[in-house]
């Protein structure tokens, strides 16, 4: 299994917005997409936590608009007068992630998509397990569109990956909920956990990990990633918001 793939025919614009400054292009599918660059500040380990936590997220019931992996020719861009999208596309030729653009979407503001007490509880548990520091109400990396409430983003997660901080202390690694747009559902937390947790099978980290793409991957992080994510779910106690369940 591997993600779908599409040629990026034209760079639309920057998003501006994005603090890795994404833009927005259009596939040879003639679909429409936020691209988000491997020669990105961050680099591809923002691209990989972006696969690993968008597809676990998705096959956990919670909407992610489609990823696809998108080859990109940056002579695409060879109009755009910013230097910086200029740098940007010539550092990211090859392989670079797609996120299906979501057009009339708006930015959660609390109102319209509101999840209800469990959805919240759901997503805060989610986030703390896959250490996404990105979901405050500064910066929600959420999204509504058609009424309904969507996740994006998910590049600052899993940044034990960045210095390869051993298994045994991310699995105990603290989280902290009062910074997330959804802190105030903390107490509902173990209430739900059980279930996700449960549902967060060793079948299924491997699943959303082998949609990795072999670019963006050293050797043996496959395996490290896996490891790190068990470790971490076999010791939720010392993270989960609102309390053990
Ligand atoms: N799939 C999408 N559909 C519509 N708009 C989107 C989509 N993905 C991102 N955006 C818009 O672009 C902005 C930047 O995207 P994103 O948050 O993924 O980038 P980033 O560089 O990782 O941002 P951050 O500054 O939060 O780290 C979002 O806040 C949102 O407004
Ligand atoms: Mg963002």
């Amino acid at each position: 299994m591997s993600l779908p793939i599409v040629t990026a025919t034209r760079y639309v614009l920057p998003l501006r917005e994005g603090g890795s400054l994404p833009g927005v292009v259009e596939g040879n599918d003639l679909g429409t997409y936020v691209i988000k660059f491997h020669g990105a500040g961050q680099g591809p380990k923002a691209l990989v936590a972006e696969v690993i936590v968008g597809e676990l997220f998705r096959r956990l019931g919670l909407r992610v608009p489609e990823l696809k992996r998108i080859m990109l020719d940056p002579v695409i861009g060879k109009s755009e007068p910013d230097y910086e999208v200029q740098t940007l596309l010539t550092n990211s030729a090859g392989l670079n992630l797609a996120v299906d653009f979501l057009p009339g979407s708006f930015g959660y503001d609390g109102s319209a998509g509101n999840p209800g007490d469990a959805g919240m509880a759901k997503i805060l548990w989610l986030d703390a397990f896959v250490a996404n520091v990105d979901r405050s109400w500064r910066n929600t990396n959420l999204l509504v569109w058609h009424k309904n409430l969507w996740l994006i983003d998910h590049g600052a997660a899993l940044y034990f990956h960045h210095s390869w901080m051993s298994a045994e202390k991310f699995a105990t690694l603290a989280y902290d909920a009062d910074d997330h747009v959804f802190s105030i559902a903390a107490p509902g937390v173990p209430a739900v956990a059980d279930e996700l947790a449960a549902a967060i099978t060793p079948e299924l980290l491997t699943e959303v990990i082998a949609l990795v793409p072999d670019e963006w991957l050293g050797e043996g992080d496959r395996e490290r990633y896996l490891g790190h994510l068990l470790a971490r779910l076999e010791h939720r106690s010392a993270w989960q918001p609102g309390g053990a369940s």
